[in-house]
């Protein structure tokens, strides 16, 4: 048996499995994400899509889903955020929190 097929093999094996696994949290993300509007200012994968609107990819998840609650509860107040947060599900927020963050 050849030594690289018995190294390279798993691992592309096991790297293909993980970006099966992402893809597919992604899809569901970004989905929502679409669907609640978040992308008219955040974009599809957290590049704002102006200065004026923070980037949201490269932050901790578990920050993004700390501001989502705290927007949907009223501990943080901003004008457009209060109002993208106020209908969030705990289960709304724990995905795009995902999605964006990581
Ligand atoms: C109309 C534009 C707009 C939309 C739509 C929007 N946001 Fe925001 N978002 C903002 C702005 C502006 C801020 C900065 C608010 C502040 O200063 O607290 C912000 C802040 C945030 C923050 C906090 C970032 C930080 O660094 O503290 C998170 C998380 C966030 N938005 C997520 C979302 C999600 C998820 C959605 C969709 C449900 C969404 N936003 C929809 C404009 C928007």
């Amino acid at each position: 048996m050849n030594i690289k097929n018995v190294i390279v093999k798993p691992a592309a094996i096991a790297s293909i499995a993980l970006l099966t696994a992402c893809g597919g949290e992604q899809i569901d993300g970004e989905a929502l994400a679409v669907e609640k509007g978040c992308v008219a200012c955040h974009g599809t994968s957290g590049k704002a899509i102006a200065p004026i609107y923070p980037n949201l990819n490269g932050q901790w998840e578990k920050y993004l889903r700390t501001q989502l609650v705290a927007y949907r509860d009223g501990s943080r107040k901003n004008a457009i955020m209060s109002l993208q947060a106020e209908n969030l599900s705990n289960e709304d927020i724990a995905v795009l929190a995902a999605h964006y963050g990581n």
